[in-house]
């Protein structure tokens, strides 16, 4: 996931879509990730959202016209994009699209689009039926010719009450498209403690308790965490992961190993993120000899493993602690109930035992809960969706920091 553009000029083009009020968002936050933002605007996109709330999220005068004096005298439309070191069209509408494949240069923005030499990047955002429509497919698949770089639509409920593709892709999708790994440098300075994996709860010599858990979703936030300048330490259960370069790896069996481990550091972390699938029980007797089958039977009896979660949420001045909740049913009751209970900072919610990803799949979905609000992550690599958590906690780190 290399950045493609950082730190650097964004010119973003909004067009006329509902979706343009998600673009108010986009400037916020690139602006957060120390991009530049302008903002232009067509005529009919100042019918969905005012021009004055992109000037009060961009810091600059907001662009509307091609043939306006005022505008051009401040900076005109070829200084725009030569000023520009990306320019973003989000939303952009079915009619943008077949404007800027065809070279038409009546409005600021499609005139903007011919005079960019930068990369370009196009957020369609339409009804369903247009985005399916043969005109526009080869709109979009002429104009991915040309070098644009095309983020979404997603597939989902629309505005008109349809559904299907044609949803402008979220804010934090298009950021993390324009400016490389979104989640960059968001945790420059900062330690991050995360489990992962199961542990192993003997019951003999040869024999313990544990699940099924791969330890990916730990390893990659790991390995995300490390991206986004963070200094990690990943206490890990066992796991066939090759532990990451960029993370401190400790390697731990059982839960009261891992829950030694954790709170010897958790006080000098900033972060703690625990994706490790710890077992809630332990025989409470370890045979020191291999148990023979001469019974015909057998029970074990177990007891209850420290909590690790919330025994570092507990913690006088506990770090920003994200714990995570796979449920097979009411999973919003039971990751709310999660974060309050054992008084989280933040809870990652994932559906497992369904056809969901989850436990030893490559790809998972989380839905993602904190006490002001939620964010669905939808389906996709573990990889890419540890980045994805790794920025909302940051950003979230970020508003309860200058709130
Ligand atoms: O309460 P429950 O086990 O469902 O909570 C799951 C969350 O708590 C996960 O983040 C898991 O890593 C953490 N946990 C823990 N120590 C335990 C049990 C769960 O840290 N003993």
């Amino acid at each position: 996931m290399g950045a493609l553009i950082k730190n650097q000029h964004i010119l973003l083009a909004v067009t006329g879509g509902i979706a343009a009020y998600k673009s108010a968002e986009l400037v916020r936050l690139m602006r957060k990730h120390g991009a530049e933002v302008r903002v232009v605007m067509t005529e009919a996109a100042t019918g969905f959202i005012s021009p004055l709330t992109f000037q009060a999220l961009s810091g600059h005068a907001v662009h509307t016209a091609l043939l306006d004096e005022s505008q051009e005298n401040a900076m005109g439309h070829i200084n725009l994009a030569r000023w520009a070191d990306a320019l973003v069209i989000a939303p952009a509408t079915a009619n943008c699209l077949a404007k800027c494949r065809h070279g038409l240069a009546d409005d600021l923005v499609s005139a903007l689009y011919l005079t960019a030499t930068c990369p370009v990047f196009i957020a369609p955002a339409m009804n369903q039926a247009m985005w399916a429509k043969a005109a526009t497919q080869e709109n979009i698949e002429a104009l991915q010719g040309h070098g644009v770089i095309m983020i979404g639509p997603n597939a989902g409920e629309q505005a008109c009450g349809e559904t299907g593709f044609g949803r402008m892709a979220e804010a934090w999708e298009i950021c993390d498209a324009v400016l490389g790994s979104a989640e960059s440098g968001m945790l420059a300075g900062k330690t991050v403690l995360i489990t992962a994996g199961p542990t192993r709860e003997p019951i003999d010599p040869v024999r313990y308790l544990s699940n099924h858990s791969s330890g990916k979703m730990g390893y990659a936030l790991a390995e995300a965490a490390a991206a986004a300048g963070a200094s990690v330490t990943l206490v890990s259960g066992p796991v066939s992961l090759t532990p990451p370069k960029t993370a401190t790896t400790i390697q731990v069996e059982t839960a009261e190993q891992m829950h030694r481990a954790v709170l010897e550091r958790a006080r000098s972390h900033d972060i703690f993120i625990a994706a490790a699938a710890v077992a809630d029980y332990r025989p409470v007797q370890v045979e020191t000899h291999k148990i023979k089958k001469t019974a015909d039977g057998m029970t074990l009896t177990l007891e209850k493993n420290p909590d690790i979660l919330a025994d570092v949420a507990k913690l006088d001045n506990p770090p920003f602690t994200v714990g995570f909740a796979a449920e097979t049913h009411d999973l919003e009751h039971y990751a709310l109930d999660k974060l309050a209970r054992k008084n989280l900072n933040m809870v990652a919610a994932n559906w497992v035992g369904r056809d969901q990803g989850g436990f030893g799949s490559e790809l998972n979905a989380l839905e993602v809960f904190w006490p002001a609000g939620r964010q669905s992550l939808p389906m996709t690599a573990k990889t890419r969706l540890a980045g994805q958590l790794i920025a909302l906690i940051a950003e979230r780190m970020h508003d309860q920091n200058t709130a």
